[in-house]
């Protein structure tokens, strides 16, 4: 997962964490980092033919950003129904999104959409040493 540079500005790091932690994820590697512009084109490369694309890398890269890895029995599909739709206005009640995020775009986390890409987003973000 990362909590999303909007998030941070608000001060929200500590709230996420906790909702994260009560619905069972074990924090498996934590940090608190920013991404280069490199680093996000790489990150969101399958959406860069998207509209939205440039705008998304400013918004990544424009301030810090916590990346973390998670663990749990079903923790792809149990994180994303935690965080809501991707749009906060679609986002069910209490769900990370409806509480944090502010827009489409600036929507407070990412969660990994299969275990494939988690495997894949966890090496971009920790080495082994890192992930306990
Ligand atoms: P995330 O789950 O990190 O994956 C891709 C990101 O692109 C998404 O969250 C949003 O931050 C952003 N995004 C997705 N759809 C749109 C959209 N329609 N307009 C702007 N940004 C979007």
């Amino acid at each position: 997962m990362m909590i999303k540079p909007d998030a941070i500005e608000k001060g929200h790091i500590g709230s996420i964490l906790e909702k994260v932690t009560s619905a069972g994820f074990m924090i498996k590697a934590l940090k608190l980092t920013q991404l280069t512009k490199r680093d996000a084109i790489k990150f969101y490369e399958i959406h860069k033919e998207r509209p939205f694309f440039d705008d998304l890398i400013k918004f990544m890269t424009r301030g810090p950003i916590v990346a973390a890895i998670l663990e749990k029995d079903n923790a792809v599909s149990d994180f994303r129904t935690l965080i809501g739709s991707t749009n906060p206005v679609e986002a069910a009640e209490g769900t990370i999104r409806k509480l944090y995020a502010t827009s489409v775009g600036e929507n407070a986390v990412h969660g990994s959409d299969s275990e494939e890409n988690a495997l894949i987003e966890s090496k971009f973000h920790f080495s082994g040493r890192e992930i306990f």
